[in-house]
């Protein structure tokens, strides 16, 4: 049988230059040099290291599986020298997503996010790796569902046989911790249903019906669960395989050149529109945001990383990014007010809920 690769995306906030904005040059090299270590050791093949606003992004490519602790753990190891760098810098939140103290075989629940994928190489593979700053894994509900369900996005569904069967897609509750699998066209409303609500039902894997390929995978750690309380939106990661029976890198694209509203933002406490940008433009500045999406293109080959392609660096993304940018104005002038402001329950800022329970004996009856 022939040998599988695996590639894996794990990141994570430790600290960032002038806010929560970007990340540090040092914190780049530190997590670079980790990483062709790590490749000269033959634990990993291929690593490509970048960031997305203050999210540090280990891109790599290797045979250990999905899961491995070998490389999860090798992934905390670079964070944890990062973090020393961004202290050493007295950078602001150093070590934002390191919640736990020691490595416990899986960096799942101890703060950094995870999209993996282990599969057989196609005789080329085409991957785009998508990486997301001030937003939460329901971000890629609505471009997931549109790239492999909705034929108005992605011609293929209609045009090649070989996505005719349609897709399925494993949901993830995010709050119950469980999991349910649904087939499109078949299920697409009670897909539907479910992956509206955002905030909890989370498109997981995406796999193509006729031969259970995996297509699609998404971060879905939610920090906020891990942790108990707020501690940074947990700024989603995905893969998705393409062409040849699968959907083109064009029609994987497409979704995103409609600035869809998301949770996030400043605060992680509103709905902003998330910015298709190339990775020149992968800071968060204005109100911390808007919340922003890189597209990185790969060729793999035998677990190396051809590329990459910065994919949203292109002018066709122009006109989705001037809209993000008046979208960004109209939801900023609610101010506080629903529904520029998320509602209580999302609001990810446990101080809010003191300031409701301190009113709460002020308050009388109705008269
Ligand atoms: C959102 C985010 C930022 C911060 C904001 C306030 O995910 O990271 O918008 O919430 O800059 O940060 P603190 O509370 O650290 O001053
Ligand atoms: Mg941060
Ligand atoms: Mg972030």
């Amino acid at each position: 049988m022939a040998r599988k690769t695996t590639i894996s995306i794990i990141k994570a906030d430790v600290g960032s230059l002038a806010g929560h904005h970007t990340v540090h040059e040092d914190c780049l090299n530190t997590a670079s040099k980790a990483m062709e270590k790590a490749k000269n050791d033959e634990l990993i093949v291929d690593y490509y290291v970048t960031h997305c606003g203050d999210d540090l992004e280990l891109i790599m490519g290797h045979t250990k599986g999905e899961n491995s602790s070998e490389i999860h753990e090798l992934a905390w190891n670079t964070f944890k020298e990062a973090t020393e760098v961004s202290r050493n810098l007295k950078l602001y939140a150093a070590g934002q997503d390191m919640l736990k103290d020691t490595f416990s075989g899986n960096v799942k629940g101890l703060g950094p996010g995870v999209a993996e994928m282990e599969f057989e190489e196609r005789i080329s593979e085409p991957i785009v790796a998508f990486l997301a700053d001030k937003t939460a894994p329901g971000a890629f509900n609505l471009p997931i569902f549109r790239i492999f369900a909705d034929p108005f996005c992605t011609a293929g569904l209609v045009i090649d046989p070989a996505m005719h069967g349609g897709f399925r897609f494993e949901i993830m509750d995010v709050k119950e911790n469980k999991v349910i699998t649904l087939k499109t066209p078949d299920e697409i409303y009670d897909l539907l249903a479910l992956i509206g609500t955002t905030g909890r039902y989370i498109i997981k894997n995406v796999y193509r019906a006729s031969d259970n390929l995996l297509a699609a995978a998404v971060s879905t750690t939610r920090l906020s669960l891990i942790a108990g309380k707020y501690v940074g939106k947990d700024d989603p990661v995905a893969l998705v395989r393409g062409q040849h029976g699968l959907p083109a890198i064009g029609e994987i694209l497409e979704p995103f050149a409609f600035p869809h509203l998301v949770a996030g933002w400043m605060r992680g406490s509103h709905y902003g529109p998330l910015m298709p940008v190339g990775l020149k433009n992968a800071k968060c500045t204005r109100f911390d945001g808007p919340p922003r999406i890189v597209a990185l293109g790969f060729q793999v080959r035998d677990a190396q990383l051809v590329g990459p392609a910065d994919l949203f660096d292109d002018p066709a993304f122009d006109r989705a990014r001037s809209t993000a940018n008046e979208i960004a104005d109209y939801m900023k002038r609610h101010g506080p007010f629903e529904p520029g402001r998320l509602g209580m329950e999302e609001v990810e800022y446990t101080g809010i809920q003191k300031t409701l329970q301190d009113l709460k004996p002020k308050f009388r009856p109705a008269s």
